[in-house]
């Protein structure tokens, strides 16, 4: 018998085999893929093929071989052994499942997403502006005049962008969201309220307290005879719902150019319940955020007789929240995506 029929007749004898047992198994594996395999046995008589033929020898039994492995893997069950195995054995459904990584939600979006809801609760809606703004809603339409200090107060990125008249134009990244309150003033007539949740960007040194972006969601209430009494509440009702009931919240006077009077929000300390701790450094309050009457002003510059409506606006930090919710003291966290940091938020609400 050539080696040519040798091949074939293992071939054939590989095709045939029957397995229906483990034992049959066992022996299908030592005869085609053990430690002294007939496949084997060709391999060694291909010294005998004439030169010119040896690759084409070679390569049907490799044929061979291949053949071999896959008729004992699908035998077996699939590589895997996770199919239901040809010889008749159940898949072990006690079998632990591979686990499947799930993700969790990023801090910012879980405080962002309570901000919504609290406010949702009493009649606000949620509304949007760009990122890149123009000076008029960024800066003018808030009653920052042109070269008026108080722009000074954020360090603005500035950047020019081309308009359709190929027209460069200075634009800015928003340093607050107050551009929205401009924006949805314009855009609607009172009664409004609204909170505006968004991203915003200052010129600094980024470090453990500071940050050239951050989150802020910006609220405004317009109506008639709103007054600072409604500004209060709706700030405690705020603060209650996200620190807990027996928070207190106190205004001490401030100045922003968009509100007359204005006022900067502190709420007593969670950690302490006000008693005075390390992280309120022993005053009993944190502050959280600013808030004021809607300069006559504003509502003019953006369409809104004065005489006829008021309003107030407040303006908060989300990382501000968090820091207080999960006492993250450095604000570069939120944005290196470590995920020994997200993944401490699995599961939180
Ligand atoms: N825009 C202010 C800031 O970024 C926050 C702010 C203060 C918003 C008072 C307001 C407000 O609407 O009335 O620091």
């Amino acid at each position: 018998m050539d080696l040519k029929e040798k091949v074939e007749d293992i071939k054939q004898e590989l095709e045939k085999f029957q397995v229906s047992s483990k034992d049959e198994l066992e022996q299908f594996r030592i005869k085609f893929l053990g430690s002294k395999n007939v496949i084997k046995g060709l391999y060694a008589e291909l010294k005998t093929v004439p030169n010119e033929l040896k690759k084409d020898f070679g390569q049907l039994i490799n044929g061979v071989k291949v053949a071999a492995e896959n008729k004992y893997n699908s035998l077996k069950g699939g590589e895997s052994g996770e199919k239901k195995s040809a010889l008749g054995e159940d898949f072990d459904f006690s079998r632990p499942a591979k686990k499947v990584a799930v993700g969790s939600r990023h801090p910012l979006a879980i405080v962002r997403g309570e901000i919504i809801d609290i406010f949702k609760r009493i009649g606000f809606t949620v509304s949007e502006g760009p990122e890149i703004e123009d000076d008029w809603h960024n800066f003018s339409a808030l009653n920052f005049p042109p070269e008026h200090p108080a722009r000074d107060m954020q360090d603005t990125f500035f950047i020019t962008k081309e308009d359709d008249e190929n027209k460069e134009k200075e634009m800015a990244l928003r340093t607050h969201t107050s551009s929205v309150q401009v924006r949805v003033m314009e855009n609607s007539t009172p009664p409004i309220r609204t909170i505006s949740p968004g991203r915003v960007y200052r010129n600094e040194a980024i470090s453990a307290r500071a940050h050239c972006f951050f989150h802020q969601v910006e609220g405004l209430y317009i109506d008639k005879d709103v007054s600072f009494a409604d500004l209060k509440q709706t700030l405690l009702y705020f603060a209650q719902e996200m620190f807990g009931k027996e928070t207190e919240i106190r205004l001490r006077p401030s100045y922003f150019p968009f509100t007359e009077p204005s006022a900067e929000v502190d709420v007593s300390c969670s950690i302490c319940g006000g008693k005075g701790c390390n992280v309120c450094k022993y005053t009993g309050f944190l502050e959280i955020l600013g808030c004021g009457m809607v300069d006559p002003n504003v509502l003019e510059a953006a369409g809104i007789d004065s005489k006829v409506y008021s309003g107030f606006a407040f303006g908060m930090g989300v990382e501000r929240i968090a820091q207080l919710k999960y006492r993250v003291n450095d604000l570069r966290l939120y944005s290196e995506n470590d995920i020994r940091f997200l993944n401490q938020f699995k599961g939180a609400k």
